[in-house]
């Protein structure tokens, strides 16, 4: 067998491994920081999205620290942390409420400044806004 060929199949189990796919697979949960990373950047969203007029009426009369629980566990869980989200669905949190795509869009600029703030590398926030860029069917225009 030439050595290449032996490379390759050596690769080939290395990626098999159990333990690499875990560590690939929480990947991003690590570049946001791990769960105190995360609970921070929420924190500062949620500040950034109390000074941004365009969206702040939305969230003048409901249980911000609610919010900041259930909003950390939902990104921790989709970044492949070790947590279990235990909020409501995303369809019956917003329905009632006209979130429209503009609205969409200040929350997602109001989380990107949050994590410039805190450090996230550019292809980490990249991964997180694509697993959230999806949930707008869910969100907006109900
Ligand atoms: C990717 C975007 C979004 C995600 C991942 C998200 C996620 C969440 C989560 C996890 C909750 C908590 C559910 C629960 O209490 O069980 C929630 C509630 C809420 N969301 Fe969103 N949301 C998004 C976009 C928006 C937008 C654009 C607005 C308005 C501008 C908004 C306004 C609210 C409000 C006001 C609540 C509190 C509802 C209440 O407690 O009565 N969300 N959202």
């Amino acid at each position: 067998m030439n050595r290449l060929l032996m490379n390759s199949f050596l690769l080939a189990a290395l990626l098999m491994l159990p333990g690499q796919a875990n560590a690939r697979s929480d990947s991003l949960y690590q570049d946001l920081g791990g769960t105190a990373g995360i609970e921070q950047l929420v924190e500062d969203l949620l500040f950034n999205v109390a000074d941004d007029r365009r969206i702040r009426h939305h969230f003048m009369d409901i249980d911000i620290g609610r919010l900041h629980e259930k909003l950390s566990e939902q990104i921790c869980e989709l970044a492949g942390g070790p947590c279990v989200y235990t909020g409501d669905d995303m369809v019956k949190s917003h329905t009632g409420m006209g979130v429209t795509r503009a609205d969409f869009n200040a929350l997602v600029e109001a989380l990107q400044v949050a994590m410039d703030d805190n450090g996230v590398s550019v292809s980490a926030q990249n991964r997180l806004l694509a697993l959230l860029a999806p949930m707008h069917h869910e969100i907006v225009g109900l």
